[in-house]
């Protein structure tokens, strides 16, 4: 067989109608009846009808093809015709069947459960939902390197084994290091924040781990994290950076991933709608929002999945809260200076999803105040001197955020699961395959 190869996707678009084309890849479905078998490939761009009839091809290749099961690998020649009843409106007829590797009877059948599915997740990944969702998650990705390389940010990698962690001690997972203790990475914060004052403007998309025992919808225990931080900048410009990233991702994915999305139920005019500025609130007056959809919370308690859900109902863009009680809020964010029982903070909620997609603040730059809330939580401030000495060597004002991008993806495809955002997803109960 030659060794030009076209795509599926090239032949759905009617462009090599009448020509000899050759394709590689799986069996995706099967059936046979009096001496046609049809079957149809599956390549990364698509999957398309073909026809083997007896006589067409060589007898052996016949029998290969009334042999061959589902997901064994196989290579073809034939003609592209146009034909209405095919999916995608175009079949091949082949004069050439090559069976590559014969499969094993194939253990995803019509009918299966969400658990199956995550026992056999490596193989799940060949489904069309899985193949379409891993198709935009690669594109967000891509979004936001190329955002922020325009935007003039050094991209960073900072390490996953850490000392201290900058969330608190509950989610931390230890890590036995040659008999130290030691953590993985929960966050680039304490990193970020020395980065800077030397790179001035940096970000690093790399995992985060949580040792999160909620069994949520939107909670893995390895997340990829986007997070930027930034010398000279306040909140509001954070605030902005933020809201741009947001819409970039949406406007790249929706001009490039239209297929994709339109098979996950997502339609393209939903994102091309999340341009900034986003709506604005409070933490107060979301609190009052609250009041008034018949859902008391009392002052001082942080927002919950439950809140921010009401909270986001009315919008068709990402909420925006601010200014959330300082006490709630980890060491290094912010007091207000105007107001000092508040941070200079923000969360993104996402719409539909009704979820925060990006924590931010501006960073507390007084030494004393760090401490104190360091002790506050019980932290060693030992363990943060690496820290604190960006508070010591020539400090300036600065600020940064995490995007959750595992939640970014699941809400861009309207997913029921973060666990179906990312490949192999690590939560509380599994981590196989
Ligand atoms: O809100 P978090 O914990 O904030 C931080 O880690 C800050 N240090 C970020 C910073 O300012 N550099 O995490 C940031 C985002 C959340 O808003 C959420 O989208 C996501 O990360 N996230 C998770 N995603 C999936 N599973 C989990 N267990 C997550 N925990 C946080
Ligand atoms: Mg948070």
């Amino acid at each position: 067989m030659s060794q030009t190869w076209t795509k599926i996707e090239e032949v759905l678009s009617g462009k090599k109608t009448g020509e000899e084309v050759n394709i590689r890849g799986w069996i995706y479905r099967k059936r046979s009846s009096g001496g046609i078998v049809f079957i149809l490939v599956r390549d990364v761009t698509g999957v398309i009808q073909a026809t083997i009839k007896k006589g067409n091809v060589a007898d052996e290749e016949f029998e290969d093809a009334e042999k061959a099961l589902i997901e064994s690998s196989v290579k073809i020649q034939g003609r592209v015709k146009e034909d209405k009843r095919a999916p995608g409106g175009y079949e091949i007829e082949v004069n050439r069947f090559e069976v590559v590797a014969f499969a094993e009877p194939f253990p995803i059948t019509e009918d299966y459960s969400e658990e199956f599915l995550l026992d056999v997740r490596h193989l799940w990944l060949r489904s069309q939902k899985m193949i379409n969702i891993m198709k935009v998650r690669s594109k967000v990705f891509e979004a936001i390197h190329e955002f922020y390389k325009k935007e003039g940010y050094y991209e960073v990698q900072p390490p996953m084994f850490t000392c201290a962690g900058s969330e608190g001690g509950a989610t931390l997972f230890e890590v036995n290091y040659f008999g130290k203790k030691a953590y993985l990475s929960q966050s680039w914060q304490l990193y970020g924040e020395n980065i800077i004052m030397a790179m001035e403007k940096a970000y690093c998309l790399a995992p985060s781990f949580r040792a999160e025992k909620s069994r949520t919808p939107r909670h893995v225990t390895e997340f990829w994290h986007l997070e930027v931080e930034e010398a000279w900048v306040g909140m509001e410009e954070m605030l902005n950076l933020a809201e741009r990233t947001i819409s970039y991702i949406c406007q790249k994915v929706a001009d490039e991933c239209k297929r994709q999305l339109e098979f996950l139920g997502r339609d393209v005019n939903d994102l091309y709608k999340i341009k900034p500025p986003f709506p604005r609130i409070t933490y107060d007056e979301a609190i009052d929002l609250l009041k008034k959809k018949g859902h008391d919370i009392p002052y001082g308690k942080d927002l919950g999945i439950i809140e921010e859900r009401k909270l986001v109902e009315d919008y068709d863009k990402p909420l925006v809260i601010t200014h959330y009680p300082k006490e709630i809020m980890a060491f290094y964010k912010r007091k207000d200076p105007n107001n000092p029982k508040v941070a200079l903070n923000f969360n993104i909620i996402a719409n539909e999803l009704g979820d925060e997609i990006v924590d931010g603040s501006e960073r507390e730059p007084d030494i004393k105040e760090i401490l104190k809330a360091l002790k506050e939580q019980g932290s060693d401030p030992k363990n943060y001197d690496f820290y604190l000495d960006t508070r010591r060597y020539g400090s300036v004002p600065h600020s940064g955020f995490g995007l959750g991008v595992d939640r970014v993806v699941m809400w861009i495809c309207k997913l029921d699961n973060i666990r179906d955002a990312i490949p192999f997803p690590r939560t509380v109960s599994r981590i196989y395959p």
